[in-house]
């Protein structure tokens, strides 16, 4: 608990007026929405930001140099921007293999050519790193006694937890298909199901060759990423893909477009007709549940954390009697609250042990990478706020800003009981979940210093009168 825990206690001032807000969903741009989330998917691969958003632009090139009917292009559209939705998954199983923080191991396994040679120099460079040399060989020998099974584990973790994400947000099969087969290969190389040629869905090939343009043109040049596809025309890339993707990329205006300040609106505005599916309050609660879904997947010691932190957050608005819309508005924002969390090193969120001073500096840093994620959107900017103050405390001691009572307003500090609430009884890999009492005496030492007393007292009330689980 060292990661939450507050100590100091002083009564709280009186919390700001105002009700919770409602922004219109019906005005929000879905690629918009998809977009600005994608940023969280870049982070967790340790990519440049606006990697997704610069696939999407590339593979649609590519598609429409290839004559794809529009039909086709709008299920293109939403593979190219959410192909890194199982990213997460796979991310604590890449530290705890690798001895290795797994941003920047990502972003480095994007630019290993597949031969066996770049493999081998891939895993000696990128294992165990800054581990001691006797845990550094342990590594390396059961990594290269097990490659194979190790790497065909982790991609298929991610494919198919990506291909399953995007079911839930209601995306057609192609769109998941494209997904889950997005690190398969032509030559049949691939993974994780060893597809061949045209086994391989289109969308699959066009975003492989439109991530490799991304990855090495903002590492390297445009040059080196028309290398790239030329050189692996064939092996990882279908002929008629890579053709149409140099074609893309000769002559200057696919780099200017790319590098251009007007890309991520240019995109947005690209986004196809959603056939026969408007862009309601249903459809942007699935959007939320699914990349919770992403979030909680980071880290087995958050597994269902947003999902639970939301139920209690719920709770307690209903106990204050806020209005429905502004309820699920709060449950939107519990759902996003740690999407910051995205962009911290597994090495750091699941170590076993104390943080050193640094490492809890990276873990400061959450709140404020998912307000910037979620701020990209006008109408989640009261959803970013939230983000951005939820670990901050009535008396200043809070993080990033230390921000003080009257400038949390009681939306914040509902969220904030919620998470500590949960931090408290959910059960972690390291140890069992509190028992309800004992959270109780934690929490009660909080309340004036870093809980509000009527968010925390409407919390015990709803707990003792809800069937909640766990708790019943
Ligand atoms: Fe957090
Ligand atoms: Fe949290």
């Amino acid at each position: 608990m060292a990661r939450e825990a507050p100590t100091a206690v002083t009564r709280p001032e009186a919390p700001p007026e105002g009700s919770p807000e409602a922004p219109p969903v019906a005005a929000l741009n879905f690629g918009q929405v998809l977009g600005a989330l994608s940023h969280a998917l870049d982070l967790t691969e340790g990519q440049p930001k606006g990697h997704c958003v610069r696939s999407c632009w590339i593979g649609m090139r590519i598609a429409r140099q290839m004559g794809l009917d529009e039909a086709r292009i709008a299920d293109l559209y939403y593979t190219l921007l959410l192909k890194d939705l199982g990213c997460s998954s796979n991310a604590a199983r890449i530290c705890q293999l690798y001895l290795a923080d797994d941003q920047p191991f990502k972003h480095a396994f994007k630019t290993v050519d597949g031969s066996r040679r770049g493999a081998l120099a891939f895993v000696l460079r990128h294992t165990g790193p800054g581990a001691d040399l006797r845990r550094r060989l342990g590594a390396l020998a059961r990594v290269l006694r097990q490659s194979d099974t190790i790497v065909a584990e982790l991609i298929e973790t991610r494919c198919q937890q990506g291909a399953q994400i995007a079911g839930m947000m209601g995306f057609s099969a192609a769109v998941c298909a494209g997904i889950q087969a997005l690190d398969e290969h032509w030559d049949g190389g691939g993974r994780p199901a060893g597809l061949r040629g045209r086994e391989i869905p289109l969308f699959s090939r066009i975003a492989l060759a439109a991530q490799v343009i991304d990855v090495f043109h903002t590492g390297a040049g445009r040059e080196a990423a028309m290398s790239e596809i030329a050189a692996r025309a064939g092996r990882w890339f279908d002929p008629e893909v890579a053709r149409a993707a140099l074609a893309c990329g000769r002559g200057a205006a696919l780099w200017a477009e790319l590098e251009g300040p007007e890309l991520a609106r240019r995109v947005f505005v690209a986004e196809p007709s959603r056939a026969g599916r408007a862009f309601d309050e249903d459809g942007l609660d699935d959007v939320v549940h699914a990349f919770a879904r992403v979030i909680d997947a980071k880290s087995p010691f958050t597994h269902g954390h947003s999902a639970r932190v939301a139920l209690y957050t719920d709770l307690i608005c209903t106990e204050l009697g806020y209005a429905p819309e502004a309820r699920r508005w709060m449950r939107r924002a519990a759902l996003m609250h740690d999407i910051g969390k995205l962009g911290v090193s597994n090495r750091i969120l699941d170590k076993p042990a104390r943080l050193t001073d640094a490492e809890f500096d990276v873990i400061r840093r959450h709140p404020a990478m998912g307000e910037e994620i979620l701020a990209q959107v006008d109408q989640f900017r009261p959803m970013a706020r939230l983000a951005g103050a939820h670990h901050e405390r009535l008396d200043g001691k809070g993080y990033p800003r230390g921000l003080r009572a009257p400038e949390l307003s009681r939306d914040v500090r509902v969220l904030t009981v919620s998470d500590i609430f949960d931090a408290l009884t959910a059960e972690r890999p390291y140890r069992a979940a509190t028992p309800l009492r004992k959270t109780y005496e934690i929490m009660d030492a909080m309340v004036g210093s870093a809980i509000d007393p009527e968010c925390y007292a409407a919390l015990k009330r709803a707990v003792a009168a809800a069937e909640v689980p766990g708790f019943a």
